[in-house]
């Protein structure tokens, strides 16, 4: 069967092969559920990995499939298989269990190792071909009401666990009770998570450098939250207008933001990192006033990567909220399919060209 994969630690190698088809059965105890892959996302970790800056092969493999973010529908579950049955439209989580205590409870996105198993990024192949097959753990249902979104889940897995994390850091207050937060970037984790924190009640800031009308700008406004362009208002500008916020989540991909984000931290607030730079940036920053203020305040700075199977079974259930306090707009995100995996030129020359582009996707199969 038909795949698109890179031979990693070559710049620009992303290329079609044919690869064996996945069985049942190879999943041990009758626990394997074979997907048929419907649709794949691809972001800027693809971009990355195509690179050559991330990932590497599976031990004993020159290359690496790609896709990280499927959604697909079950075509044969193992004899113990309880979670899903042959029909079911679902989505996998990424991260595969390492060794450390955290992967031995089910969270695998918290290791402590440092080798990491990430499924299309690293050490284990990706779903951007037309079959996989999985240990059902993994794999995580998605209502058939939903299938128009498919191939958020991964994305709004990563949002839920990054606004999820924050309240649990923070119940060292005590009491929290956010309620200003920006968001830094109006890409898909961005507009995602202006989503999980306006269904959490927050006044969301979701702030970008562009200025409206864009999609995104239209997103936010949909969202009910105010969209900021920096061309216009500078942060500065921002927060003398509205104060400093509760909660900031960076996902701007540019490290710089992420550390001035420190500045604009109100106190007991909370600053959530979601961003993988892969780059050399290096970027100067008051550290002075910000140590000053971060102590004086009580701030707390934490990173968040991946997601669990919770994060996202509780990201799907805010994107079915989402539908019904805001139809139709989560679906503004997928801007950009691509038809076969055949087209993998045009998915990566998207992923770096089309900047307006908040998901490139590619169609895999027809569902039937
Ligand atoms: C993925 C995460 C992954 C991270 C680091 C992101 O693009 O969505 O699931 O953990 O990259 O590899
Ligand atoms: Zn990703």
């Amino acid at each position: 069967m038909k795949a698109i994969a890179v031979r990693p630690g070559e710049p620009q190698s992303a290329h079609l092969r044919d690869i064996d088809a996945p069985r049942v059965d190879s999943i041990d105890q009758g626990r394997g559920v074979l997907v048929k892959v419907l649709k794949v996302g691809v972001d800027a970790t693809d971009r990355e990995i195509n690179d050559a800056l991330y990932g590497d092969a599976p031990p004993g493999d020159d290359y690496l499939v790609l896709g990280h973010e499927c959604f697909g529908r079950v075509v044969e579950v193992g004899p113990s298989v309880r979670r899903v049955k042959p029909g079911d439209y679902v989505t996998a989580t990424v991260r595969r269990p390492g060794g450390s205590i955290y992967d031995l409870i089910g969270t695998n996105d918290m290791t402590s190792e440092e080798v990491y198993y990430e499924r299309g990024i690293n050490l284990l192949h990706g779903f951007l071909t037309e079959y996989f097959v999985d240990d059902e753990e993994f794999i995580v249902r998605v209502p058939e009401q939903m299938k128009h979104l498919h191939v958020l889940m991964e994305p709004m897995s990563c949002a839920a666990k990054a606004v999820q994390q924050a309240y649990d850091a923070q119940q060292r207050m005590r009491v929290w009770r956010p309620q200003r937060a920006f968001v830094m970037g109006a890409g898909q984790i961005g507009l995602l998570t202006t989503l999980a924190l306006k269904l959490r009640g927050l006044e969301v800031f979701t702030v970008a450098r562009s200025e409206p009308p864009t999609l995104n700008a239209q997103i936010v406004a949909g969202l009910e939250a105010h969209y900021v362009s920096t061309r216009r208002t500078p942060m500065e500008q921002l927060v003398d207008d509205v104060g400093r916020a509760d909660l900031i989540v960076d996902a701007t991909g540019s490290s710089e933001i992420a550390f001035k984000s420190m500045e604009w931290l109100g106190h007991n607030g909370a600053l959530v990192w979601t961003s993988i730079t892969g780059g050399a940036e290096e970027t100067t920053i008051r550290s002075d006033s910000v140590n000053l203020q971060w102590v004086l305040g009580n701030k707390l700075l934490l990173g968040s990567v991946n997601a669990n199977r919770g994060h996202f079974e509780s990201g799907i259930r805010d994107l079915a909220l989402g539908e019904m306090m805001y139809p139709g707009v989560a679906e503004k995100i997928l801007t950009n399919p691509v038809d076969g995996l055949e087209n993998h030129a045009e998915m990566m020359r998207l992923l770096v060209e089309e900047k307006s582009a908040l998901k490139v996707f590619v169609n895999v199969a027809e569902d039937d």
